[in-house]
């Protein structure tokens, strides 16, 4: 397994809407499993294929350190393909982070809770009914694979707050300790 370098904020294959997995193949096991690898050197609870280069409908998620002790913890998760069947109409604002958006954080409100069905590492499919921290991640990684950045979410207002940030990550200015691609160009941080 290996630690993969985590595409940074401004690089186009974050704003393409991904492919549909078609097969499953050693490669793609493989791929996932440096995902996980990728994921947790970096501290992360999720992480979707286009943040490492691959347009492809697939994220990993692990909760396990933002869960509640009453929370399920369904530990290491593969998404395939996955699609937000049903949704509470009450939303909720959390703080939201992301590792292709490293030093900047904010409040996002979407859906308390929804039910996700996707393909699991096996090619089976799941439908799983989510709330709280879990809900929140599968949002925002499936956002990902449309081409969409929590940022996106955020008023004009608040998007303003974060521009000089923002302007130094494209010039590749930003405070992290995983490795990460800046246009093409992989830097160890
Ligand atoms: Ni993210």
């Amino acid at each position: 397994m290996s630690v993969l370098p985590i595409v940074i904020w401004d690089d186009p294959v974050l704003r393409k809407r991904a492919e549909p997995v078609s097969a499953n193949s050693e490669e793609l096991q493989a791929l996932i499993d440096d995902m996980f690898e990728t994921m947790y050197n970096a501290s992360g609870v999720g992480l979707a294929a286009p943040q490492i280069g691959k347009s492809i409908r697939l994220f990993v998620m692990d909760a396990g350190p933002v869960l509640e002790e009453e929370e399920t913890d369904r530990g290491p998760t593969v998404l395939m393909n996955p699609v937000i069947v049903d949704h509470s109409e009450e939303e909720a604002k959390m703080e939201e982070g992301c590792l292709s958006i490293p030093d900047i954080r904010d409040d996002v409100s979407r859906p308390v809770s929804i039910r996700i069905r996707f393909l699991d590492r096996t090619f089976q499919e799941q439908e799983w009914d989510l709330d709280s921290w879990p809900a929140r991640i599968v949002q925002h990684e499936l956002d990902h694979l449309d081409g969409v950045l929590f940022t996106d979410h955020l008023s004009a207002f608040r998007r303003r707050v974060h521009r000089s940030r923002l302007s130094k990550l494209e010039r590749g200015v930003m405070d992290v300790d995983y490795p990460v691609s800046l246009k093409g160009r992989t830097e160890i941080g």
